[in-house]
């Protein structure tokens, strides 16, 4: 534990061990065939750091930034959208890494965004999803970490107002 949070969620071993687990889901599914990670900023550049490093080395990895929360720590309407260049994906394997689910109304929208380029298939790898996520009409994770208690959580690449991304576990921050 550390100062900076009342409560911890998940511990960097959990995190660990769990990361690598689906780093072998992924590739019992799609073994050599060319993989391209489209990464969601900021929140999941750490959990795709951990996760393309056990995957082939063949494996690409590219960005898309979108925010919901701003500073907030609820969702503040349609998300702003920043699109990153990728390659052509059409006929390509495409995987999106998010790095929590609450809604799902960011994943949708990458979703269509990325449908509309005709890959061959995309699919969806969350770390963390909030209880009660399967409610929502929205896109299901194909690859899912963990689901967690519907808090408002950092660490491992999360953040509230910009910080706490660099934590190696994950938990419920002391100042809010
Ligand atoms: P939706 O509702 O679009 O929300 O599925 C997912 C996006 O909201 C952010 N989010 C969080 N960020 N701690 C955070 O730091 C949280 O507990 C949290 N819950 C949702 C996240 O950026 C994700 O992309
Ligand atoms: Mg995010």
């Amino acid at each position: 534990m550390n100062d900076f949070l009342r409560q911890v969620v998940l511990s960097q071993e959990q995190i660990r061990q769990r990361v690598s687990e689906l780093a072998r889901e992924i590739l019992s599914l799609y073994g050599d065939t060319r993989l391209i990670l489209i990464s969601i900023l900021k929140g999941s550049v750490i959990f795709m750091s951990d996760l393309v490093r056990q995957l082939p080395p063949s494996t690409e990895f590219y960005f898309l930034q979108l925010s919901s929360y701003r500073d907030a720590t609820v969702p503040q309407g349609k998300p702003d959208f920043y699109a990153l260049p990728v390659p052509d994906l059409r006929g390509q394997h495409v995987l999106l890494v998010e790095d929590i689910l609450d809604t799902g109304q960011s994943l949708e929208y990458a979703q269509r965004h990325f449908l509309e380029m005709k890959p061959a298939s995309l699919r969806i790898c969350v770390l963390l999803a909030k209880e009660g996520y399967e409610s929502s009409p929205m896109p299901k994770p194909d690859f899912l970490g963990f689901v967690i208690p519907r808090e408002f959580v950092v660490g491992y690449g999360l953040d509230y107002q910009e910080r706490y991304r660099g934590l190696p576990e994950i938990g419920i921050p002391a100042d809010l």
